[in-house]
C-alpha cells in the first residue's frame, strides 16, 4: 500500500514504518502510546479546525477502551490550554453495551463523558453514543436510525478506532459481514473476559451490545487505529499480514485506502519485519538481535544451537550474519556461551567465585535486597525460587507489597474472616457493620471503606504466611498500600508524587544492592505497568545517590506470560523439591485460589500457570542445547 497521505507521512516521520511484502496496512511503530497518541490529537485537531475555517461540521466516530484515553486526555488539554473549540464537532460512538444503564460506571455513555465530553465546549444534541436501553422492539429501527443519521451529516471525516482481541472494530465480533450496518450483536467470549475486570466478574459482562456495523466505519474518509501492549501483538500481526477474513474483521480494513495503525512497541513485536528481521531486510546485527536470530532459527529447525550449520543461516535469510561472524561453528559457540553464562543458581552472586561470565556480582557476598511485588503474591508466585534461595545464601531480603491487592479478595472470604471476627468478640461495631455490608451489597458497588481494610487485611495475613514460610523476619516484609491503587474500583487513579515519595523512601532506607520488580508489560494500563512506573520515577530520583552506584535491578514476569529465551538475562534453575517449596509458598495466598476474581482467559490457577511456565523456560533451555533443569526462573536486568 502507498503512502499518499500527508498525515500517514506525520505519522511515520514521528515514528518507525518500513513497507515490507509482509504488511497490508499503513502502521507505524512508537516507543510509548503517550507520544503517538498526542500525534493522533492533533491530526483531530487539524481536522476540527480545517473544518471550521470552512464553516463546515467535522464529524468524528470515537471508540472507548483503554487505548484512546490519552488521546483524550490530550484533547481536553488543547481545548483548556490552546482554545480547541468543539462546538462545530459532532461525534457518534462506535458501540454500547445491551442492555446498559447511561448512568452506569461501565457503560461507554459515562466513559465518553468522564474522559471527553464533560470537558469540552461540544453541543450535547451533537453527541451520539448508542443508547442501550432502547427497548428491544425499537431496537432494530434505532440502529437504522443510528446508521441514517450519521449518513445524514455527510459521514465520518475521522474514526477512532481500538481492536480487540478477536478482531474486532466496534463490537463487530468475528463472523461480520463486511458491509454490515450499526446493529444489535453478542459479544465473543473473549471480549468478555477482558471486560471482566471492569465489571468485577464475567458473569457481570453483558452478552450484547450495540455496535456501528464494518461498512459504517469503511465509509469514515480517514481511519487511525491504535494498538498498545504486547496483549494485543498477536491479533495485530494477523490483521496487518493475514488475509482478509470475518473471522478477523479488522483485516477489512486492507481494503481501505486512508487508514494508519498506530502502534507500540509491544504491540508491533509480533510483525514480521520487528520478530524476524532478517527475513525482511538487511540487519544491522547487534548480540541481542544476534542470540534473537540464533534462538529462532534452533527452534525452526528443531536443533540445538550447537547443531545448527552454514546451510541452516543461509537458507533462513541469515547470510549476512554468517558473513559477518565466519562460520556457524563460531557464531554457534559464541551464542550457545551467551545463553550458559545466564545460567545461576547464585542469585545474589557466589561469594568468592570469578564472576566474568555470571549474571551478578561476586563481591558484597551478604547483599541487601529488595523484591517489589505489585500485589501480595507476585513475589511468590514469580520469582518464588529465587526468593528462596537469596534468603537460603544469606541475604537480607525484604519485600515489598506495593499495593493493597484489596480488590481481588472475594465478598464470601471477607464474610468469613468477619464472622470470625464477630464470633470472637459480638460487640465488635466493625465487623457487624462489614457483615450487613456485604449481605446487602448491590452487584458491582463499591465496597466501604471497612470492607476494603479487611480484604487488605486478608491478603497482609497470607502474605506473611508466605513470606515466613521462606524464613524472612516479618520486620522485613513492607505493605506500600500506594495511594494510586485505593480506589476500591479496578479504574485506579493515575501515578501521583505520593506514590513515587513512598517508593523512594523505601529504597532510601534500606540502600538495597539488589530490586527485583515485576517488568510485566501486557497490559500497559494494568497495576503491574503503573507499579513499575512507580519504581522506574523512583530511580530517576535516587540515582544521583552514591548508594545506588550499587544497585542492580533484575525484572521478573508475572502470573501472565515470560521472557523470551534470548531477552533472559539470569536464569535461576530450580530442583524439583524447590517447585514444591515455591508451589506451598504460592499456597498460603488462599483468597487468590480456586477461581480468583480476575483470572483472564487462562483458567488454570496461579501456581499451575506458573508451573507450566517455569517448566517451559526450563525445556526451551534444554532444546537449545543447555542442561535439562526441571523448571527456570527467568530475569532482565534494567539499566537506569
Ligand atoms: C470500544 C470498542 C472496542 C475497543 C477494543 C479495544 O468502543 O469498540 O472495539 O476499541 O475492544 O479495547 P481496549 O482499548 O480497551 O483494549
Amino acid at each position: 500500500m502507498k503512502i499518499v497521505d500527508h498525515k500517514k507521512i506525520a505519522f511515520t516521520k514521528a515514528g518507525k514504518f518500513e513497507e515490507t511484502r509482509y504488511e497490508k496496512i499503513h502502521n507505524v511503530i512508537f516507543n510509548n502510546s503517550n507520544e503517538a497518541s498526542v500525534l493522533v490529537a492533533e491530526e483531530i485537531a487539524t481536522l476540527i479546525r480545517e473544518k471550521e475555517g470552512k464553516g463546515e461540521f467535522c464529524v468524528l466516530g470515537l471508540a472507548t477502551g483503554s487505548s484512546p484515553i490519552k488521546v483524550y486526555e490530550e484533547l481536553v488539554r488543547m481545548h483548556k490550554e490552546e482554545g480547541l473549540s468543539f462546538s462545530n464537532v459532532i461525534t457518534f460512538n462506535l458501540d454500547e453495551y445491551y442492555p446498559m444503564e447511561k448512568s452506569d460506571i461501565q457503560s461507554y455513555y459515562y466513559f465518553m463523558h468522564e474522559h471527553l465530553f464533560n470537558h469540552i465546549d461540544i453541543l450535547p444534541e451533537n453527541i451520539n453514543i448508542p443508547n442501550g436501553k432502547v427497548s428491544s422492539e425499537d431496537l432494530y429501527q434505532y440502529c437504522i436510525d443510528y446508521e441514517m443519521k450519521i449518513k445524514a451529516v455527510g459521514g465520518l471525516d475521522f474514526q477512532l478506532l481500538g481492536i480487540g482481541r478477536t478482531g474486532h472494530i466496534g463490537f463487530n465480533e468475528p463472523g461480520s459481514h463486511y458491509n454490515s450496518g450499526t446493529r444489535n450483536i453478542t459479544l465473543d467470549h473473549i471480549t468478555r473476559v477482558d471486560a471482566a475486570p471492569a465489571f468485577l466478574g464475567i458473569d457481570n459482562v453483558p452478552r450484547k451490545a450495540i455496535t456501528m456495523g464494518i461498512g459504517t466505519v469503511m465509509a469514515a474518509k480517514r481511519i487511525v487505529l491504535l494498538a498498545w501492549g504486547g496483549n494485543k501483538a498477536e491479533i495485530v500481526k494477523r490483521t496487518i499480514e493475514g488475509e482478509v477474513t470475518a473471522e478477523v474483521p479488522a483485516t477489512y480494513l486492507q481494503n481501505h485506502d486512508n487508514t494508519s495503525f498506530l502502534l507500540d512497541e509491544a504491540a508491533s513485536s509480533e510483525l514480521t519485519r520487528v520478530k524476524t528481521p532478517w527475513i525482511v531486510t538487511a540487519c544491522a546485527w547487534n548480540d541481542e538481535l544476534k542470540l534473537k536470530a540464533v534462538v529462532w532459527l534452533s527452534e525452526l529447525t528443531k536443533k540445538p544451537i550447537l547443531k545448527l550449520t552454514d546451510k541452516d543461516y543461509n537458507d533462513n535469510g541469515m547470510s549476512g550474519l554468517l558473513t559477518e561472524e565466519g562460520t556457524a561453528y563460531n557464531l554457534n559457540i559464541k551464542m550457545f556461551n551467551k545463553l550458559q553464562h545466564t545460567i545461576t543458581g547464585w542469585p545474589g552472586g557466589k561469594p568468592g567465585a570469578d564472576d566474568t561470565n555470571r549474571p551478578e556480582r561476586a563481591h558484597i557476598p551478604k547483599k541487601r535486597v529488595i523484591i517489589f511485588s505489585p500485589h501480595p503474591d507476585d513475589d511468590v508466585i514469580s520469582m518464588g525460587g529465587t526468593f528462596d534461595r537469596l534468603v537460603e545464601q544469606g541475604h537480607e531480603v525484604h519485600i515489598a507489597y506495593q499495593t493493597s491487592g484489596n480488590i481481588a479478595v472475594s465478598d464470601d472470604e471477607a464474610i468469613k474472616f468477619a464472622e470470625i471476627v464477630q464470633n470472637l468478640n459480638p460487640d465488635c461495631t466493625t465487623s457487624k457493620e462489614i457483615i450487613d455490608f456485604l449481605k446487602s451489597k448491590k452487584e458491582n458497588a463499591i465496597d466501604s471503606k471497612e470492607v476494603r481494610k479487611l480484604k487488605g487485611l486478608i491478603r497482609r495475613a497470607e502474605s506473611y504466611g508466605a513470606t515466613r514460610y521462606l524464613g524472612v523476619p516479618d520486620a522485613y516484609v513492607h505493605f506500600l498500600d500506594l495511594p494510586f491503587y485505593e480506589t476500591g474500583t479496578i479504574k485506579k487513579n493515575n501515578l501521583s508524587q505520593d506514590d513515587i515519595d513512598i517508593m523512594c523512601a523505601l529504597i532510601e532506607d534500606i540502600k538495597p544492592h539488589q530490586i527485583y520488580a515485576a517488568g510485566d508489560l501486557a497490559d500497559p494500563h494494568g497495576t503491574h505497568k503503573v507499579c513499575l512506573d512507580a519504581l522506574f520515577e523512583a530511580l530517576k530520583i535516587l540515582k544521583p545517590k552514591s548508594f545506588m552506584d550499587d544497585c542492580w535491578v533484575w525484572l521478573y514476569r508475572g502470573a501472565w506470560h515470560e521472557w523470551e529465551s534470548y531477552q533472559i538475562e539470569m536464569a535461576v534453575p530450580m530442583s524439583p523439591d524447590q517447585v514444591l517449596r515455591k508451589r506451598h509458598a504460592i499456597f498460603y495466598h488462599q483468597s487468590q485460589k480456586d477461581g480468583v476474581m480476575f483470572q483472564g482467559d487462562d483458567s488454570r490457577e496461579f501456581w499451575v500457570r506458573v508451573e507450566d511456565r517455569n517448566r517451559l523456560t526450563a525445556n526451551k533451555y534444554n532444546e537449545l542445547g543447555l542442561a535439562e533443569y526441571a523448571a527456570i526462573e527467568a530475569f532482565k536486568r534494567y539499566y537506569f
